[in-house]
C-alpha cells in the first residue's frame, strides 16, 4: 500500500513513517527556538569575555572550547544531529521497501514529456561534487534514489510550508527581470529536486526554462517531478562551471543555494560562467547563505561562527564556511560590471549581477 502523497512530495507508504516526521519536523522547529535562546547568552558570555581577557576569541576552535559547554549550547548541538539521523533513517527505511517501483517511475518518466532530459553516465563527476551532503549517504551523485531522498528530507527542514513549492515560488515570484523586461530563456545552476525550475516555468511559461545539476539522481527525479507537474523545463546534466552553453544565451540565471556547496575557486568559475552565457542586460542571481560582505553576514556574531563550523562538522556541508567568511560580492564584480544585494524580503541575501 502507498499512502496519498503529501503535497507533491514522495509518498511513502507508511501512516507511522508520515507521524514521525511531523514529529521531527516539529524537533527541527525546537531547535530554532533553543537557538533564539541560546545566542544572547553566548554573546553576553563573549562580552563578559573580552572584558575579561582584553582580546577577542581568536579561533573558531576557542569558541567550541569556551562556549559549547552551556548546557543549552550543547544540548543543541546533539538535538541537531539527533533530529537530522531521525529525519534521515526514518524517510530512507520507508522508501527503500519501494526502491525497484521508485527506479521504475524514474524510467517511465526518462522519455516523456513535457521537456527535456540529457546525462551520460559514463560522465566523470568532479571529486568535489562527490563528497557526501547533509549526510545524505552518497551525496547527490550515488544512489539513484538520491532526488527522492532529498526532497523528502528536505521537506522537514522547511517546516511543512513548502509542501507545494510555496517557498521556492515565493521566492522565484521575487526575482527582479532585466531592465528591458525580455525574459526568453531562464537557467537554474545546481536545479537539485527541479522546485525552482518548477516555478521559474510556472511564473514565466513562455519562456524556454532550463535546469543543470551534476548528479543524474538529481535530473532524473526533478525531470519526473515536472513531467508529473505537467511543466516544460529540459533538464541537463551539466557542471555550473562549465555548462557547455552558447556565449550570451540566456536573460535570467539562478543559483538558489549551490555556491555555499561548491570550493571556493569553483565558485570563481561559476561566476565566470554566468556571465560568459548572458546577454548584455542579463541578470545572474544567486540567492544563498549571507557572505562576509553583507549586513546579514557582518551581523553573524560567535554564535553565527559555532553554528556555522558545527553545520560544517557535523551535517557534512564541507564548503559552508569558506563561502560565509568570502567576500562574495568582490568576486562577482570580477565578472559582472553591476552587483546589488537585496537584503530584505528573501531571507537570504539577493545578489544581483547585471551582465
Ligand atoms: C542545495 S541543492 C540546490 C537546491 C535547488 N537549487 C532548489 O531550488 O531547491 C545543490 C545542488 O547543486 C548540485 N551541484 C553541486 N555542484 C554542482 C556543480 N558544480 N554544477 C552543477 N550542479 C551542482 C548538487 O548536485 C545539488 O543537487
Amino acid at each position: 500500500m502507498v499512502r496519498p502523497q503529501i503535497g507533491t512530495n514522495p509518498a511513502f507508504t507508511e501512516l507511522d513513517t508520515e507521524l514521525y516526521l511531523d514529529f521531527v519536523q516539529g524537533l527541527f522547529g525546537l531547535v530554532s527556538k533553543l537557538d533564539s535562546a541560546a545566542r544572547p547568552l553566548v554573546e553576553a558570555e563573549y562580552t563578559a569575555f573580552r572584558e575579561r581577557e582584553g582580546r577577542p576569541i581568536q579561533t573558531v576552535d576557542e569558541a567550541h572550547e569556551r562556549f559549547g559547554k552551556l548546557p543549552i549550547v550543547a544540548a543543541r548541538h546533539r538535538i541537531r544531529h539527533a533530529i537530522q539521523t531521525m529525519n534521515h533513517t526514518a524517510v530512507r527505511t520507508d522508501l527503500e521497501r519501494r526502491r525497484a517501483e521508485l527506479l521504475a517511475a524514474l524510467d517511465r518518466a526518462e522519455t516523456m514529456g513535457p521537456g527535456t532530459l540529457q546525462y551520460d553516465p559514463n560522465w566523470k563527476i568532479p571529486e568535489y561534487a562527490t563528497r557526501e551532503i547533509h549526510r545524505l549517504r552518497g551525496g547527490y551523485v550515488t544512489d539513484p534514489l538520491a532526488g527522492y531522498f532529498y526532497h523528502a528530507n528536505t521537506r522537514q527542514f522547511y517546516g511543512g510550508s513548502n509542501d507545494y513549492d510555496e517557498m521556492h515560488q515565493a521566492q522565484v515570484d521575487k526575482l527582479p527581470i532585466p531592465a528591458d523586461g525580455q525574459v526568453r530563456r531562464i537557467l537554474e545552476m545546481g536545479c537539485a529536486s527541479g522546485q525552482s525550475a518548477t516555478a521559474l516555468k510556472r511564473r514565466f511559461p513562455n519562456a524556454e526554462v532550463w535546469a543543470i545539476d551534476v548528479g543524474i539522481p538529481m535530473l532524473r527525479y526533478a525531470h519526473m517531478r515536472a513531467v508529473e507537474l505537467g511543466l516544460e523545463v529540459h533538464f541537463k546534466q551539466a557542471l555550473a562551471e562549465d555548462t557547455g552553453f552558447p556565449p550570451a544565451s540566456f536573460d535570467l540565471v539562478y543559483a538558489y543555494i549551490l555556491f555555499h556547496e561548491l570550493p571556493l575557486d569553483i565558485a570563481e568559475r561559476v561566476c565566470a560562467e554566468a556571465a560568459r552565457i548572458l546577454r548584455p542586460g542579463g541578470l545572474f542571481l544567486v540567492l544563498d547563505f549571507p557572505t562576509a560582505d553583507t549586513p546579514m553576514g557582518r551581523s553573524r556574531g560567535i554564535y553565527g561562527e559555532i553554528l556555522g563550523d558545527i553545520d560544517r562538522r557535523h551535517n557534512e556541508e564541507p564548503y559552508r564556511e569558506d563561502f560565509t567568511h568570502s567576500d562574495f560580492g568582490a568576486m562577482l564584480r570580477r565578472h559582472f560590471p553591476k552587483v546589488e544585494v537585496i537584503n530584505e524580503g528573501f531571507g537570504l541575501p539577493l545578489r544581483v549581477a547585471t551582465r
